[in-house]
C-alpha cells in the first residue's frame, strides 16, 4: 500500500525550522518513517489554467514532499477568506466571528477541485489518500468524482462544535454532505465526534449505528483519534537544547528566579488576553511572586492579513504593555512577549527551563504543546502543566492543574499553586501523564487511523453495523 497524505501547511524537515502550528511538525516525523507521499501548499500562488498543477518535490526521509503553487486567483478567498474566516472560527465556536461571501465559498470548492486533480499525479494503483484537517472538507467528494475509487479517510485537527454553531456557515449542509465521501473521518475527542453525528443524524436525517453513517455515498465511519507525539524524540531534544545559545542566555538572563512559559499561535483561540490577565492578577494578590516568577509568552504571528488576527495582535500587544508597565520594575520585565516562531530543537529547551507551563486555550483540537511541555520535562525535577479543561488533552491529561480559561482568578490561584507544588506532588503528576503520553504516541495515531482506514474496506472487520 502507498499512502498520500495531504494538507493545507506541510513542514520540510530542515533542523530548527521554525514550525507553525501543531499539525505539521506532528506529521513530519511519521511522514519522514513511513515514506508517504505528503502533498500541500508552497505558499506560493500560480496564475492560469492551471491544468497542470505545479509542484516542487523533493525527499523526506523514506518519502517525498510535494509542494503546490495553488491558483491565485482563488488562494485568498481559499485561505483567508473560507477556511480561515468561516470554518475556523465556527469550529472553535466563535459563530460572532464568522465572515464568509459567496466568491469565498466558489474559491475555497475551486482549491478543493484543484488539489483533486493534483492528487491524481501522485497516486498508484495501490494508493490511499489520507487528507488533513478544514481546508479540505470536500477533497473527498472532488476525488470521488474524478473516479477515484481507493480508499480516502479524513481527520480533523479541530474541535467539531454543536448542530447550531456549525450552521452558521453558509453552505454548511453541502459541505457536510460532501463529507460523506470519505470511507473514515477522525475527530480528536468524544465530544467532537458526538457534535458531527448529531448533526449528521438529526439535521441530514441519516441512519448511524456505532459510529457508521449510511448515506446515498455509502458508509462512512467516524471515530475518535486523539493525536500523540513522540515523547523520547522530544525528552531526547530537550536534554540536547539546554546547550543551544538561545536557552542558555535564557537560564543566565533569570538569574535563579522562576520562569513560566506560553507558547501559541498569536490566534483568538489560544485565550492569550486573559491568560495575560491572570499574572496580572497573581502578581496584583500575591506581591511575593513579582520577581520571582515571569512569564515567557511566544506568539507566533499567524493569518495576520485577517482582520480578527490584526485586531488581536495590537489587543494582546497592549495588554502586555500594561500590564509590564504597572508591575515591571527598572530591572525586571513580568512578561518577555515575543512575536516569531522557534524550531522544536530550541522550544524543547526552553519548555524544560520552565518551571511551568501554560496552556490555556478558549478551544483547542488537541493542543500539542501541553504534551510537548510535558515530554521536555527533567524526570528528577518536572515543571507543573496549567491546562485548560477545554483543550482536547485535557481528557488524558487529567493529572495537570485543569482551569477554566475564562476563570481570570482560578487561573491566577493555579498558577500560584503550581510555583509552590512540592515536589513529590510535581514528580506524581508529571509520572501519571507521561503514562498517557507513551500509551498515546504519534506513530500509534497513525498506525491505528491507517488500520482503521483499511478495515473500512474489509468485510471481516466489525465496519458493518450488527
Ligand atoms: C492549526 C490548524 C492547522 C494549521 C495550523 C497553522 O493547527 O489545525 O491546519 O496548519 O493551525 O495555521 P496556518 O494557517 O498558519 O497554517
Amino acid at each position: 500500500m502507498s499512502l498520500v497524505v495531504v494538507s493545507n501547511r506541510v513542514a520540510r524537515g530542515k533542523p530548527n525550522e521554525p514550525m507553525t502550528g501543531g499539525l505539521a511538525a506532528a506529521l513530519l516525523p511519521v511522514v519522514e518513517k513511513t515514506g508517504a507521499i505528503w502533498v500541500g501548499s508552497s505558499g506560493r500562488v500560480r496564475d492560469g489554467s492551471q491544468k497542470e498543477p505545479f509542484a516542487e518535490v523533493e525527499a523526506l526521509g523514506a518519502g517525498a514532499l510535494a509542494m503546490l503553487d495553488l491558483p491565485a486567483a482563488h488562494y485568498g478567498g481559499y485561505y483567508e477568506g473560507f477556511a480561515n474566516s468561516a470554518l475556523w472560527p465556527a469550529l472553535h465556536s466563535r459563530a460572532d466571528l464568522i465572515r464568509a461571501s459567496q466568491d469565498d465559498y466558489a474559491s475555497y470548492r475551486e482549491v478543493n477541485a484543484f488539489m483533486a486533480r493534483a492528487l491524481l499525479r501522485f497516486r498508484k494503483p495501490d494508493s490511499v489518500f489520507w487528507i488533513q484537517d478544514y481546508h479540505f472538507l470536500a477533497l473527498g467528494a472532488e476525488l470521488r468524482d474524478l473516479g477515484a475509487t481507493q480508499p480516502i479517510g479524513f481527520f480533523l485537527h479541530t474541535p467539531w462544535p454543536t448542530r447550531a454553531v456549525i450552521s452558521g456557515v453558509p453552505h454548511h449542509r453541502e459541505l457536510i454532505e460532501a463529507m460523506l465521501a470519505y470511507d473514515l473521518i477522525g475527530f480528536q475527542t468524544d465530544e467532537d465526534c458526538e457534535n458531527f453525528l448529531s448533526y449528521v443524524r438529526d439535521d441530514l436525517e441519516l441512519a448511524v449505528q456505532d459510529g457508521i453513517i449510511t448515506s446515498l455515498s455509502g458508509r462512512t465511519r467516524a471515530a475518535v483519534f486523539p493525536i500523540g507525539i513522540d515523547p523520547d524524540r522530544f525528552a531526547q531534544q530537550a536534554t540536547k537544547a539546554m546547550t543551544h545559545p538561545d536557552v542558555t542566555r535564557l537560564r543566565r538572563s533569570l538569574n535563579g528566579e522562576k520562569l513560566a512559559i506560553g507558547v501559541d499561535r498569536l490566534d483568538y483561540s489560544k485565550g492569550l488576553g486573559n491568560r495575560i490577565k491572570a499574572f496580572d492578577r497573581m502578581w496584583t494578590l500575591h506581591p511575593n511572586l513579582k520577581r520571582t516568577v515571569s512569564l515567557l509568552q511566544i506568539a507566533t504571528p499567524s493569518r495576520g492579513a485577517i482582520e480578527a488576527y490584526g485586531n488581536l495582535q495590537s489587543e494582546i500587544a497592549k495588554l502586555v504593555t500594561d500590564v509590564n508597565g504597572v508591575h515591571g520594575e527598572v530591572d525586571w520585565t513580568p512578561i518577555r512577549y515575543l512575536n516569531k516562531g522557534f524550531g522544536q530543537g530550541v522550544l524543547a529547551g526552553l519548555y524544560r527551563t520552565a518551571q511551568v507551563g501554560v496552556v490555556t486555550p478558549l478551544q483547542d483540537g488537541m493542543n500539542l504543546v501541553a504534551k510537548e511541555y510535558v515530554a521536555a520535562q527533567h524526570p528528577a525535577d518536572p515543571g507543573v502543566l496549567v491546562l485548560s479543561k477545554f483543550a482536547g488533552a485535557a481528557n488524558e491529561l487529567d493529572a495537570a492543574l485543569l482551569v477554566n480559561p475564562h476563570d481570570i482568578d482560578g487561573m491566577a490561584r493555579a498558577v500560584a499553586a503550581a510555583l509552590a507544588m512540592p515536589l513529590a506532588e510535581r514528580r506524581m503528576r508529571w509520572e501519571a501523564m507521561m503514562a498517557r503520553l507513551n500509551n498515546g504516541t504519534i506513530q500509534q495515531w497513525f498506525a491505528d487511523f491507517i488500520e482503521a482506514l483499511r478495515d473500512t474496506r474489509n468485510p471481516d472487520k466489525a465496519i458493518m453495523p450488527a
